[in-house]
């Protein structure tokens, strides 16, 4: 059973009951998030295998019958000394994503908004996306046997992406904008139709699942928390996420200290951190976002008021970075650490880099970066890598032996 729980205006801090289903306040219009009584409780999850559902008891989802999970969350928090050393930092850990079922942190959020669809009783669900949300719905739709409507910017997103919806039998509708324009239109059914469950990060039970990054991360440190948390951004629903799980810990005392917050975007497509960096308390929406990082190509993020509070009250920053450092960065850590992700998530990289660069990060601080999504779901990338040598050799060729020998 969960702790007791309420939903609550994150703007103006109006209360409603747990079975509430809008996702914006009646009186403000502003953001509801979930609020969890915590203060005082005793911690019982020390000896539960790491997973989403070790932390069941922060978890929003009132009755156990309804819980559908493909086994997320549990990845790996990989320690990177190759990469650390050459980006000069001592400590540095890739917390990889692209380890959860569907190849993204999408799963750790789905599987709590999925079950709570059930729970409320809902038959058909839907989302826009740039690839990955459309993807985990469509799969954590098939499990529960529920209906699945995805809809997504023509020609925009990644070739895995599409195939895992198309599998797991999902109906794709397209729009001729960008993602921007395919959230209107989900706004705009959810809100005519009550039917249709909407499962954007605007949906706050689907926040919480993914609060439990920052969970797993102290548990993996042994309770420690790390001095900067990287992440990249599209409509930031992660990054105010994981800034809530960190923040829970912090006032069950489980940990003593909270992680600055670095969130990072595509220099094109960048309307948080413009904010950030302007010091401006509202963000001004990006019109034509471009990047070759499709998973963050995001002019209007939902999520911005939650954003801002996260960076700032953490003591955080944003960083942006360009399409070559992300492919750069994106190549770095597959090739020294083995670590293969998708663009988005290698944006987390590169804005570290960035960060450590203009000596916003500590050559001693313990850095978490998170990568958010597996390299595997955009193949497209291979047109921008250069080819080895050995690629051309023809062993039909006499001396073949010794030319191999001296390319390697
Ligand atoms: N990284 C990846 C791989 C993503 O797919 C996304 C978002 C993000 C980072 C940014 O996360 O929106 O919470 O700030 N993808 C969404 C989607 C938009 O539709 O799959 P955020």
């Amino acid at each position: 059973m969960p702790w007791l729980y309420r939903l609550r205006c994150f703007n103006c801090h109006t209360q409603y009951p747990a079975q509430t289903t809008n996702y914006r306040c009646e009186k403000c219009g502003g953001l509801l998030e979930i609020s969890f009584q915590i203060s005082g409780r005793k911690t019982p999850w020390k000896n539960r295998s790491l997973s989403v559902w070790k932390y069941r008891e922060l978890l929003p989802i009132d009755n156990d019958q309804f819980i559908t999970t493909l086994s997320e969350g549990g990845t790996g928090l990989h320690h990177c000394p190759r990469l650390g050393r050459e980006i000069g930092l001592k400590r540095l850990y890739v917390k990889n994503e692209g380890e959860n079922p569907t190849g993204s942190f999408k799963d750790r959020g789905m599987t709590v908004a999925l079950s709570k669809a059930r729970e409320l009783g809902k038959r058909k669900v839907v989302c826009a996306s740039t690839g990955n949300t459309a993807a985990s719905l469509a799969a954590y739709s098939a499990r529960a046997g529920l209906r699945c409507i995805v809809i997504v910017p023509k020609g925009k997103v990644a070739a895995g992406k599409m195939l895992q919806v198309m599998i797991h039998g999902a109906s794709i509708f397209q729009v001729s904008g960008d993602f921007d324009e395919a959230m209107r239109a989900v706004v705009s059914l959810t809100g005519r139709r009550k039917g249709f469950y909407l499962m954007n990060s605007l949906n706050p039970f689907r926040l919480e699942g993914q609060k439990t990054l920052a969970y797993e991360v102290c548990d993996q440190l042994d309770g420690e928390t790390p001095d900067s948390l990287v992440l990249p951004v599209g409509n930031g629903g992660n990054i105010s996420a994981i800034w809530k799980g960190f923040s829970e810990f912090y006032t069950l005392g489980v940990t003593k200290t909270r992680p600055r917050m670095i969130g990072v975007q595509a220099e094109n497509a960048a309307p948080i951190a413009k904010a950030v960096r302007r010091k401006e308390d509202k963000i001004q929406p990006v019109t034509n976002p471009r990047t070759i990082a499709s998973a963050i190509r995001i002019g209007s993020p939902v999520n911005w008021t939650k954003v801002l509070p996260a960076i700032n009250e953490s003591h955080g920053t944003a960083e942006t970075v360009s399409d070559k450092e992300i492919l750069d960065a994106q190549r770095d850590l597959a090739s020294k650490e083995g670590i293969f992700v998708e663009p988005a998530s290698a944006a987390s990289i590169a804005g570290l880099k960035k960060s450590r660069d203009a000596g916003r990060i500590d050559r001693s601080d313990l850095v978490v970066c998170v990568t958010t999504g597996h390299g595997l779901k955009d193949p497209s990338i291979a047109d921008h890598l250069p080819h080895h040598e050995s690629y051309t050799l023809k062993i039909t060729q006499p001396n073949w032996i010794e030319r191999l020998e001296r390319i390697l």
